[in-house]
């Protein structure tokens, strides 16, 4: 079973939040925050360059894209970022493969407006609904990521990208889970959940932590299986194919 996964933002948030579930238009707000944070896109292109430069996980979550992508000969296809958010990965993998074509797509569209204009080397940035959209479109030549998303939606609503992919025929996937969930975090989580409550701190619930199996039992409904997989600090990056 998934286990809920909360965060406390910062009491602005949390309280005028009250609780409620992590949705399109939290987000919104979490991007277009006036004070920098590490869920906002700067307005600035120094200032977007200088927190993407500190975020080293997704510099090293891209080296290892990187090598994956020139191990297949993927040079030549549109890597598609899915609720790519900040777009800090898809920085580093332009930084590190120039000639890369890249897209993000996320389902808040002023983040990827705010995004066009402090990454312009970004090839393209356009609103998608992972679970509305139809994956048709982005089925040719081309290699879905999917960073750091795993919270975002319970069982049912995975199932549904996941078949939604198999229709659209998607075949190459790059998915990295927010974390594995092991029986200690999730422990950790509902000790972090209860002493937030304790201390009057409204925690936000951010969605769902699954475990390996879970998770490839997800990525079988659509047909997907695990080619490789590479470690990444707690989690792994895994790389699907369509069978
Ligand atoms: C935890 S963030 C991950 C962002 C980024 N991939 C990263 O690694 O930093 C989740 C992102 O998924 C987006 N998202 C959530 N539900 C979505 C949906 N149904 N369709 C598209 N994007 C969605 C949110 O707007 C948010 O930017």
């Amino acid at each position: 079973m998934p286990v809920k996964h909360y965060f406390y933002f910062n009491q602005n948030h949390s309280d005028r939040w009250n609780g409620g579930k992590l949705d399109k238009e939290k987000w919104e707000e979490l991007r277009n925050d006036s004070e920098d944070t590490v869920f906002s896109i700067s307005e600035s292109m120094s200032d977007y360059e200088k927190s993407c430069l500190e975020a080293t996980e997704h510099q090293e979550a891209a080296a290892i894209m990187t090598e994956e992508i020139k191990a297949n000969n993927w040079q030549n296809r549109r890597i598609i970022s899915m609720g790519a958010g900040t777009g800090k990965l898809e920085w580093h993998l332009k930084q590190q493969n120039p000639q890369l074509h890249v897209e993000c797509t996320d389902y808040v569209r002023s983040s990827m407006d705010r995004l066009k204009k402090v990454f312009p080397a970004l090839d393209d940035a356009y609103e998608f609904d992972m679970i509305e959209g139809d994956y048709s479109a982005l089925a040719t030549d081309s290699v879905l990521v999917f960073h750091r998303l795993s919270n975002e939606f319970d069982p049912d609503q995975w199932r549904t990208v996941f078949s939604k992919m198999k229709e659209g025929g998607v075949k190459d996937i790059i998915y990295t889970p927010c974390e594995a969930l092991t029986p200690i975090l999730a422990l950790r989580e509902m000790l972090v959940h209860i002493k937030n409550r304790l201390l009057g701190r409204r925690d936000t619930f951010c969605g769902w932590m699954y475990s390996e199996k879970e998770l490839l039992n997800i990525f079988a409904i659509g047909g997907y299986v695990v080619r490789k997989s590479r470690n990444l600090h707690r989690t792994k990056i895994y790389f699907l194919q369509r069978q």
